[in-house]
């Protein structure tokens, strides 16, 4: 079954208010394979709009005393997914696999979807480990989970935020593996989408990847004119 592809956005912690307005008042787009991830305090701004919306982290606690957290509890009615695991909240927050896991566990608890970030330094493709490595996120990550609501992300973390990306080739070989682990995890099929550095003029060049089922993209969606643009290239292959 051919499925449509994922087009996400994550804002990551970028866009003041007034920049939220301006940007969702020229966001004239009305598909739900467009997930934007904005700040959680942006959430409700999105509320008429004919998209899907996600949180961009989520605790592993369902309520209680966790100052500054955002629970699956709370924002289960506002939002259709949780990005968890970005390499951001792994390396800057110190997020570890297990705590990934209950993220996910938690996320579930209250029938979010889940997007799961995983992706390897530059290291570690350079000493050729990428596969073990990313297997072992995966074993960790996904251990116990219902799999059927959980989309993958793959983003090598040397391609965030650096206008680098892999060559086709390796991205095609990177997903292939990817998908071939989770089957073997768990006997079920998983879309797994590319992210880092995609933006308008790569977009082409990534679209001729045989096994990618989407895209997450940082920096070239905080422009809704170019995020539109993306999604157009997208949505007519
Ligand atoms: P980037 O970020 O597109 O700016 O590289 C992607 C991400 O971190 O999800």
């Amino acid at each position: 079954m051919e499925r449509k592809k994922i087009i996400a956005a994550n804002f990551k912690m970028n866009l003041t208010s007034e920049e939220i307005d301006n940007y969702i008042n020229n966001f004239e787009i009305d598909k739900k394979n467009v997930i934007i991830f904005p700040s959680s305090i942006y959430i409700d701004r999105f509320k008429d709009k004919n998209i899907s919306l996600g949180v961009q982290n989520i605790s592993q606690y369902d309520d209680g005393a966790y100052t500054g957290e955002i629970s699956a509890n709370q924002v289960k009615d506002l939002v259709d997914y949780a990005l968890i695991g970005h390499s951001e909240r792994r390396t800057i927050f110190n997020e570890s696999d297990i705590t990934i896991n209950e993220k996910i566990k938690s996320a579930q608890r209250y029938n979010l979807k889940v997007m799961l970030c995983i992706g390897e330094s530059i290291e570690t493709r350079k000493a050729n480990k990428t596969m073990d490595f990313l297997s072992n996120q995966l074993e960790l990550d996904l251990k116990d989970v219902d799999i059927s609501n959980i989309v993958i992300a793959y983003e090598p973390i040397w391609a965030i935020g650096t206008g680098i990306i892999p060559t086709v080739k390796e991205i095609e070989s990177t997903i292939k593996f990817i998908k071939e682990k989770v089957k073997n995890l768990t006997g079920h099929d998983i879309m797994v989408l590319y992210g880092g550095s995609v933006n308008l003029k790569n977009i082409e060049e990534l679209e001729k990847i045989s096994n990618v089922d989407g895209y997450l993209i940082g920096g070239a969606s905080l422009d809704s004119n170019n995020f539109k643009k993306i999604i157009e290239v997208v949505d007519n292959q």
